[in-house]
C-alpha cells in the first residue's frame, strides 16, 4: 500500500541505507546521475553521514516497511550570489516501487523544504528519461534549456534538459 510509505528526513544513523540505495541507483541508471558508481563507491562512511547532517541540505526517503525505497536530494548552492538557489538531486525509486506516486511524493517534498530556504529550485534531467521528465514537468518545473552531451557514460553521450522551478516565498498570497 503506497499510502503506508513514509517520507522523512535522511539523518545521519540512515548512511548505510542511504549508501547502499545510491549504489544501486548509480548501478541501474548511471545516465540519469552526474556522479559515476566508483567516485560515490570511494566516498567514505564519515563523509556519508556528513552529506547527511548538513543543514539546510538533505536527503529526503521513502520508507516501505522501515526499508528504504526511495530517495530525493536538496543542496543550496555554496556561493554567497547563488544562496537563494538551490538544486534537486539524486532521485531515484526502486524498480519495484515505481509508477505508485513515490517519486512525485518524493520531488514535492523537496519543493516543500526548499520553499522554506531558496527561491528557486533547479534540476536536470536526461532528455530521453520520460519518467522523471513527467514527474519534474507535473510539479511545475519549466524547462530553460537543453546541454548537449551533459553526460558521458563509456561511449555513450547523454544530453540533458535544464529545468527551474520559482518557490513561493512566505508572504506571497
Ligand atoms: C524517475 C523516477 C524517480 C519516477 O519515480 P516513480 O515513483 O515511478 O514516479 P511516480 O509514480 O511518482 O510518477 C510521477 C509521474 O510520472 C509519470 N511516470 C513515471 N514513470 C514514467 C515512465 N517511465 N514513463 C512515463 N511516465 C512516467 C507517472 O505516470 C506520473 O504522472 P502523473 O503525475 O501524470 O500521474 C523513477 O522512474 C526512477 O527512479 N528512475 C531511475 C532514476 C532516475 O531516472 N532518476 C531521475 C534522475 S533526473
Amino acid at each position: 500500500m503506497t499510502s503506508d510509505i513514509l517520507i522523512r528526513t535522511l539523518e545521519p544513523s540512515d548512511a548505510e541505507g542511504f549508501r547502499s540505495l545510491r549504489l544501486e541507483a548509480l548501478t541501474v541508471s548511471p545516465e540519469a546521475f552526474g556522479a559515476s558508481y566508483e567516485e560515490d563507491a570511494s566516498v567514505s562512511m564519515e563523509t556519508m553521514r556528513a552529506r547527511l547532517s548538513a543543514r539546510p541540505n538533505v536527503v529526503l526517503g521513502a520508507f516501505a516497511d522501515q526499508a528504504l525505497i526511495g530517495m530525493a536530494g536538496f543542496a543550496v548552492y555554496d556561493r554567497v550570489k547563488a544562496r537563494h538557489k538551490g538544486v534537486l538531486w539524486g532521485v531515484y525509486v526502486k524498480a519495484e516501487w515505481r509508477g505508485h506516486q513515490v517519486g512525485k511524493r518524493l520531488v514535492q517534498h523537496v519543493i516543500d523544504h526548499a520553499s522554506r530556504h531558496v527561491m528557486m529550485l533547479e534540476a536536470t534531467v536526461g532528455l530521453t528519461n520520460d519518467g522523471a521528465r513527467r514527474t519534474y514537468h507535473g510539479l511545475g518545473f519549466k524547462p530553460y534549456g537543453i546541454q548537449r552531451k551533459a553526460l558521458r557514460v563509456g561511449d555513450t553521450f547523454y544530453d540533458e534538459e535544464l529545468l527551474y522551478l520559482d518557490l513561493p516565498q512566505p508572504g506571497d498570497a
